[in-house]
């Protein structure tokens, strides 16, 4: 079903300025539905959740084990309790890195396509403790099996790739791991924003997104994971609301979720979470996903030879992402020059993918990145102003 996409601006104020926001791979825009929420919490009960029993504690504690169940319904997962909430995805990965028991010897298996949020931490890690870090191609099954020998513990890559949106088979994946005693964790940080992303369809151990991406505040994400998988980690950050009891010497734990939520939370962040997956919920995710692919069409259509496109020719396995290079011009001058002649936002520069730009020998790329909100007379704008920039600079 089209979307009402006219009707869905109106929700989006900064949508009033005349800006074309194409950057929504690095952040979306929030419905005044997810502010309203987040700006709910601080006038009417901007208590602690957890802890005070009187009605403000009371209030946040309902709204903050709703989001989470609706959180969790969205996902598909089992239970609520599986919905662990961190600050984004790069935090959901690093509590896996520091609780997972990895020792030396061990393997994790990445793709050759990470953000560096999947990589960093792994690389830490290995220094630290001596495990080996595996790559495959992304996207190739066969590589993939081949890399995935007997001392690979943890399989951990992204669903989407960031810098062209091409999406990897996780289900597949997840069957060739589990099959060969491995766990696999996923970074959805770029599909959950545009399409299903079923845990248990995919049947993923873990499962890492940021609430920023996906019409959500920012400083909230959260970790799925399969409840048996979760009782085998050992909590990452400890300290307040993740214990029941302690002596001056030892603590008796929390259950999960709270075992992994240490301090005081991003209650604001949640709730305003738990608002955007209502919104996308109700527009849809397949709606949502069609609607990309007809934007993107539009633009690979009216730029072929024009640019140079990092990914595939074909706009169905690019999701809403154009990557693009012109020769004769750097990316940063290009997202420079569309901002400033017509308001055009994308983002330029590596996407904090550098290792897959430096093996390739690509120094980065201007990366128009589509959402719900974006219209057909965008796309063509965009086409219009990105086919000057290539002629002058030829
Ligand atoms: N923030 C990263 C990007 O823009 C993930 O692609």
């Amino acid at each position: 079903m089209p979307i009402p996409v006219e009707k869905i601006r109106q929700d989006f104020e900064v949508l009033r300025n005349r800006i074309i926001y194409f950057d929504n791979a690095c952040m979306s825009l929030k419905p005044k539905r997810v502010v309203e929420k987040i700006n709910e919490y601080y006038n009417e009960y901007p208590a602690c959740a957890g802890r005070s029993s009187h009605r403000l504690g009371k209030k946040i504690e309902h709204e903050i084990i709703a989001a989470r169940k609706k959180i969790a319904d969205f996902f598909n997962a089992k239970k609520p309790e599986e919905i662990i909430f961190t600050r984004n995805t790069t935090e959901s990965i690093n509590l896996i890195a520091n609780s997972f028991g990895l020792k030396k010897g061990d393997a994790v298996l990445i793709s050759r396509k990470e953000h560096n949020s999947n990589l960093v931490p792994w690389i830490f890690l290995k220094n630290k403790t001596g495990i080996k870090l595996k790559t495959f191609e992304f996207g190739d099954i066969g590589d993939f099996e081949r890399q995935l020998t007997k001392d690979v513990r943890l399989v951990s890559c992204v669903q989407t790739s960031n810098v062209d949106g091409t999406t990897q088979d996780i289900r597949e994946m997840a069957k060739i791991a589990h099959k060969k005693g491995a766990k696999i964790l996923v970074d959805a940080a770029q599909s959950a924003p545009h399409r299903e992303v079923d845990v248990r369809k995919l049947d993923v151990d873990f499962m890492a997104c940021s609430g920023h991406k996906m019409l959500g505040p920012t400083g909230i994400g959260i970790l799925y994971g399969k409840m048996h998988e979760l009782e085998k980690l050992s909590p990452f950050i400890t300290g307040g609301d993740t214990v029941k009891n302690t002596t001056y010497n030892s603590v008796e734990m929390e259950d999960i979720p709270a075992r992994f939520e240490a301090g005081l939370q991003n209650y604001s962040g949640i709730v305003g979470f738990g608002a955007a997956v209502d919104y996308l919920r109700k527009i849809g995710l397949k709606n949502i996903e069609r609607h990309e692919y007809e934007l993107n069409k539009i633009i690979t259509e009216g730029l072929k030879g024009k640019v140079d496109l990092i990914g595939p020719e074909d706009p169905s396995k690019r999701g809403g992402i154009f990557s693009f290079n012109i020769r004769g011009i750097e990316p940063h001058e290009i997202a420079g020059i569309l901002d400033h002649s017509a308001g055009i936002m994308v983002r330029s520069g590596m996407h904090c993918v550098h290792s897959w730009f430096n093996a390739n020998k690509i120094k980065g790329s201007a990366r128009a990145s589509l959402y719900l909100y974006n219209t057909e007379d965008e796309a063509r704008r965009f086409v219009q102003e990105v086919s000057k920039i290539a002629r002058m600079a030829k």
